[in-house]
């Protein structure tokens, strides 16, 4: 039975069935998977504790979802086609058939190397057809995977296996990103010396640079499973069995571990999927996330498998050889569905048309965005460069946090706007509060984006701390999930998200947290005080602006900015790298010693005219000196 939507009246139909009767609608959704036993009941929760159970008391395996269902039609059907980061390495394609070889032989692997249902495994790998083997066989013992995306540094790296103690991480030699070379399990090693509950890491040749391997803990991937067999039965689960975790950054210090679960997950990512994108059989389609992130979880591996898709794993980066490689893996694969984010089409549209011309793009249907506010400029671009004018664009806002899209149009089927995420889909019950917790009803209202009703794939719990999970999402709007940004919903009802209000950056479609940034930086020796704000940048989104107060003495400030960069760097990755550094002689407090983030957002953003009452402050004056030396 097909649960696509294909008109905008079936739209409204089934948005209207799936807020008056959500038990009904979803149980009729799931109804399409297979459960080793049906659920008591299909939803059961309160959002004070919080407490959320969706299908309590099911009996299931995600991967059976996959492959036992799909096998005696799909199984010779493509369901990973891998497009190598060097364009002249071969392609590879794996059927559904040979996948699940893969990830039976591979279950195999991780049980006798002493992982049963319930451990934690950390899969910190490449882009490779072996990371969804590792997060799939992991799902088929009833294992939990953390993906921690391999741009982190050891002590992220370090944090997250302490945080959730993991026994074993899945890592290769070396990755390729473009023309780099990266020495991955060198990063492991020195993450693995801070933690103590790491016993085996497995390492899959990938690049053949030397490595050190130590005996009784490290071993090839190839060896581990020679002669292992390709047959697996899968270990039965509960529907609220842990599926995941994934670690993300807030408005504190240290990153989170969102939980997903397995039976909610499995029925909302497969039905956003299909009706998001509007997969038909034989379509391909490619999202090019990293599986290090919720998008690729949800719609790189998970999603497209559990819908019988073909899903392209592409290992590169969008310039390596050149700025036309999407374009190029479009037309070699006719790609159908193409899904990135708003930060790669400016870096892209900062090329030119030019990288874009030798391709013909006929095969796209549908084209999609997520992670960032898409600016008009860009949306128009994608629209017309890419799409040539005939393709919907899919902005799709979701999170970590939510699983699954949460705002989008359905191709073809929800009339667009460019830099709205348009409208719910079925089953998301969105309310906008103001700051004092007062529902905003009807259109042309902007505030505080909140849920108001949950969603099969929302998050559960943050790992080993339920407390910090209530007091984050749901502690701000008594009864309601709250998002962490603000939106504005037109006078058409449509949403258009505003960005984070909180003390979280987006750059480049990554969160970040001010506060963790400025803890990495507080990390040099020099640096007496930070703090990191978000500003406009036309490629990232928001760029990081560091104000730093230095103990000087003997260091030249060109230098120490430097250090300071490569603190950031060794201690979360580049990617928290600030793009501006600004040594200040002090920064703006109130009188209860509050830094006065709102003045520095301001000075960073070049606003600097309008900067309100500053007499309040303990310290006016620094405001004038940190203007005079602003970037
Ligand atoms: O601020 C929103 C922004 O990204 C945040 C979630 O980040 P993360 O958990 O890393 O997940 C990203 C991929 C799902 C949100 O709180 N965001 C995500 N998608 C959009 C967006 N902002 C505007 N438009 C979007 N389409």
């Amino acid at each position: 039975m097909s649960n696509k939507i294909q008109t905008l009246s079936g739209y409204i139909h089934e948005y209207a069935k799936s807020v008056q009767d959500p038990e009904h609608f979803w149980a009729r959704i799931a109804d399409s998977f297979h459960w080793q036993k049906r659920w008591d009941q299909v939803v059961d929760w309160n959002f004070e504790e919080p407490d959320v159970k969706w299908f309590t008391n099911a009996k299931l395996n995600i991967t059976e979802n996959i492959f036992e269902r799909h096998l005696y039609t799909l199984g010779d059907k493509p369901a990973i086609i891998w497009e190598p980061n060097d364009p002249s390495e071969e392609v590879r394609t794996i059927s559904y058939k040979e996948l699940y070889g893969l990830v039976c032989q591979f279950s195999n692997v991780l049980k006798a190397k002493g992982i049963s249902k319930g451990d934690r495994v950390i899969i910190y790998m490449p882009m490779v057809p072996e990371a969804a083997v590792a997060m799939l066989a992991c799902a088929r013992i009833g294992a939990v995977h953390s993906v921690v995306f391999a741009g982190f540094s050891a002590t992220s790296l370090a944090d997250r296996i302490n945080d959730c103690k993991a026994k074993m991480v899945l890592t290769s030699d070396g990755n390729f990103r473009g023309a780099k070379k990266i020495a991955v399990k060198d990063v492991v090693d020195e993450a693995v010396e801070q933690t103590e509950s790491i016993e085996k890491v497995i390492v899959l040749k990938r690049t053949g640079q030397e490595v050190s391997m130590k005996s009784g803990r490290d071993i090839w991937w190839h060896e581990a499973i020679d002669g292992v067999s390709t047959e697996n039965q899968a270990e039965i689960v509960d529907s609220e069995d842990m599926l995941f975790i994934l670690y993300t950054s807030g408005s504190t210090g240290k990153p989170k571990g969102v939980v997903h679960t397995c039976g909610g997950y499995m029925v909302y990512t497969t039905y956003t999927f299909q009706n998001v994108f509007q997969y038909s059989q034989g379509d391909i389609y490619w999202c090019t996330a990293d599986v290090g992130w919720i998008t690729g979880h949800s719609y790189i591996v998970y999603g497209p498998l559990l819908a019988g898709a073909t899903t392209l794993m592409f290992e590169g980066v969008p310039t390596y050889p050149d700025a036309g490689r999407f374009w190029a893996i479009c037309d070699k694969h006719k790609v159908n569905q193409f899904y990135t984010a708003p930060t790669a089409i400016r870096a892209l549209q900062a090329y030119g048309t030019e990288p874009i011309e030798p391709y013909k793009l006929d095969s796209l249907q549908v084209i999609g965005t997520v992670g960032e506010p898409i600016n008009e400029e860009a949306w128009h671009w994608y629209h017309d460069h890419i799409g040539k004018g005939r393709c919907p664009i899919v902005d799709t806002w979701w999170q970590t946090e939510t699983g699954g899209v949460m705002i989008s149009p359905i191709a073809g089927v929800t009339p667009t706007k460019p830099s709205y995420a348009t409208l719910p889909l079925p089953g998301i019950q969105l309310a906008i509060l103001d700051n004092d917790g007062k529902e905003l009803i009807g259109n042309s209202v902007e505030g505080n984006l909140c849920v108001k009703f949950p969603w099969p794939s929302m998050l559960r719990t943050t790992y080993g701390d339920h407390e910090r999970c209530r007091q984050t999402y749901f502690s701000s709007f008594k009864g309601y999930y709250f998002t962490g940004d603000g939106v504005k919903r037109d006078e058409d009802g449509y949403y258009r998200i505003l960005g984070r209000v909180d003390d979280v950056i987006n750059v480049s479609g990554h969160r970040m947290g001010t506060a963790e940034v400025e803890n990495a930086i507080n990390e040099h020796p020099k640096v007496i005080e930070s703090a990191v704000v978000g500003y406009p940048h036309d490629i990232k989104g928001q760029g990081i602006y560091a104000y730093v107060i230095c103990d000087m003495e003997g260091r030249s400030e060109s230098n120490l900015i430097e250090e300071i960069r490569q603190t950031v760097t060794k201690i979360i990755g580049p990617i928290a790298k600030p793009d501006k550094i600004q040594i200040v002689p002090g920064l703006p407090k109130t009188r209860s010693g509050k830094i006065m983030r709102r003045i520095l957002r301001k000075i960073a953003t070049g606003e600097t005219s309008s900067m309100g009452d500053t007499s309040t402050l303990l310290n006016p004056e620094v405001v004038e000196e940190i203007i005079s030396g602003a970037q």
